[in-house]
């Protein structure tokens, strides 16, 4: 059966009160655009139209850097929903055998599930019209919605045996169109169905905008349908979570939360400790080992992974870096692998407060403490940077311990170059190691020696002005008068 997936996204977004279309904002730094397109790919479609109108070029740009295989199909004015997948109609494909299917999409409502999805897809069938619904607790909370509108006649087996109303489905009636008798209905339609694609094409050429908003409406095919004697059937979401929309920047925030507690959900679940699930934020790929504990206040971005035993202390942000097992990384530590990636190895303590940026690779019981920053540089077993201390373009022994406020200087202003600190070297207090430099295995530097030429293994190298005494000196004495 050929599936046709037709996501709309030309509307404006008003109420976002932004420069951006409000389809690229963003729910865990991903446009809601590309959560709905992530559905529509796991469904394996023949065609995914998406529809741009509003912000047309930034819209298409965003989806052709990672889904170059979508379509898309402009519409301009915005005259309806009906409107929209009219656009849409001349790239949709049909089968020889005509059971083809097209589901229907909102570029704005992110949390749509493939599952709920196939369900629906299922129940059509390439024959049926199936329309996801929901029932509201209140007629209030129906405000605004296309109301299911089902004869009273009761017959049954219409339904897909899961909407739990008998009545068959006559038509939806949009809110601005309903008599107070149908605003009373609490079923609702989410703006999602799947429709045969022969039909459609039918329908779409059948609307008319003689209705309360002038608008060519989707929803206008269910009555067509049933004219037709095609059955409609309604099917559910597995939570009403999966087709709330965003509107406003309070309702983005509202399923950013939703979204974030469900992940967190599924983390502890699957063992993880979170301290508080409320205050855990992953937006991206997170894969955690057995017996990892999490506190509070902790954001995970792109590809994060912890090995088992991992301990993350609080407000720590970490991105695009890969955690090796039984490690602790303390409080308020910020590690950021951008492209290049961060790793650390088995045992290594973190933090509190220490920064690791991209191509830090730091092996097994490494210990990087307070208001230590390290990029691009290579750390080996045991090796330490405990207070103060940066190191860039830096490749590091085993055992090394880097002394408080030693730092390499990477940079001379036009090129980087590169340190190369052998095993068991021991670099004091506030040293400057002016690279291109090495120093030799089981070297000692001073503290406070600016280093500016390689230093020989073993020894003790000293790069700094000779301590004197001046007998017999006095302070100045303030003048007077
Ligand atoms: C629509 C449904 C309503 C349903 C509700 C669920 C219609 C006529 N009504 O109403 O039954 O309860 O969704 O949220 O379909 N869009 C376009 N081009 C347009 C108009 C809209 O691409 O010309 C897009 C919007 O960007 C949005 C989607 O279609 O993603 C839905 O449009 P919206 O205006 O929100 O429809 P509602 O009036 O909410
Ligand atoms: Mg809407």
């Amino acid at each position: 059966m050929m599936l046709n997936i037709v996501i709309m996204a030309a509307g404006k977004g008003t109420r976002m009160k932004s420069a951006l279309p409000k389809v690229l904002h963003r729910l865990a730094h991903q446009s809601l655009l590309h959560h709905v397109l992530d559905t529509a790919l796991a469904l394996m479609a023949d065609r995914i139209i998406t529809v741009t109108g509003h912000g047309a070029d930034a819209v298409e740009a965003a989806v052709r850097a990672t889904a170059p295989e979508v379509r898309f199909a402009r519409q301009m004015p915005q005259l309806g929903t009906g409107h929209a997948v009219q656009q849409a109609m001349p790239e949709l494909t049909q089968s020889d055998s005509g059971h083809a299917v097209t589901l229907i999409l909102n570029g704005d409502t992110p949390l749509i599930q493939a599952s709920t999805t196939q369900a629906l897809i299922d129940a059509c069938g390439g024959k049926q019209l199936a329309l996801l619904t929901i029932v509201m607790g209140s007629e209030a909370e129906a405000a605004g919605l296309g109301r299911i509108v089902r004869s009273d006649a009761g017959i049954s087996g219409n339904d897909a045996g899961i909407s739990g109303n008998d009545a068959s489905i006559v038509a939806i009636v949009e809110h601005k169109d309903a008599s107070p008798a149908q605003r009373a209905i609490v079923e609702t339609y989410t703006g999602v169905m799947a429709v045969p694609t022969a039909h459609l094409k039918k329908w779409l050429g059948q609307l008319k905008n003689d209705n309360a908003q002038k608008e060519y409406y989707l929803t206008d095919i269910v009555a067509m349908a049933v004219a037709d004697g095609v059955t409609v059937v309604a099917a559910h979401p597995s939570s009403d979570t999966e087709v709330l929309g965003v509107n406003s920047p309070l309702q983005l925030a509202d399923l950013e939360r939703r979204y974030q507690r469900s992940r967190a959900v599924a983390f502890m679940e699957a063992g993880v400790r979170l301290a508080d699930p409320a205050r855990f934020d992953v937006r991206g790929h997170l894969e955690c080992g057995l017996d990892v504990e999490i506190d509070v206040n902790c954001i995970f971005e792109g590809c994060v992974t912890l090995g088992d035993n991992v301990r993350i202390g609080p407000h720590c942000v970490i991105k695009n870096a890969a955690i090796g097992a039984d490690t602790i990384v303390a409080a308020f530590t910020h590690i950021d692998g951008e492209k290049l990636g961060v790793k650390v190895g088995l045992d290594a303590r973190i933090g509190p407060f220490a920064r690791l940026r991209p191509g830090a690779d730091l092996g097994d019981e490494v210990h990087i403490g307070n208001f230590v920053e390290v990029k691009n540089s290579s750390m080996a077993k045991g090796a330490k940077a405990n207070h103060l201390a940066y190191l860039g373009d830096a490749v590091l022994g085993e055992r090394v311990n880097f002394g408080a406020g030693s730092i390499t200087a990477n940079y001379d202003g036009a090129n980087k170059h590169r340190t190369v600190i052998g095993a068991d070297v021991h670099v004091g207090s506030n040293c400057v190691l002016v690279a291109p430099v090495s120093l030799g295995a089981g070297a000692t530097i001073g503290g406070g020696s600016t280093i500016t030429k390689d230093a020989p293994a073993a020894a003790l190298t000293v790069a700094r002005g000779k301590q004197v005494t001046l007998s017999g000196w006095v302070r100045p004495v303030k003048q007077t008068g």
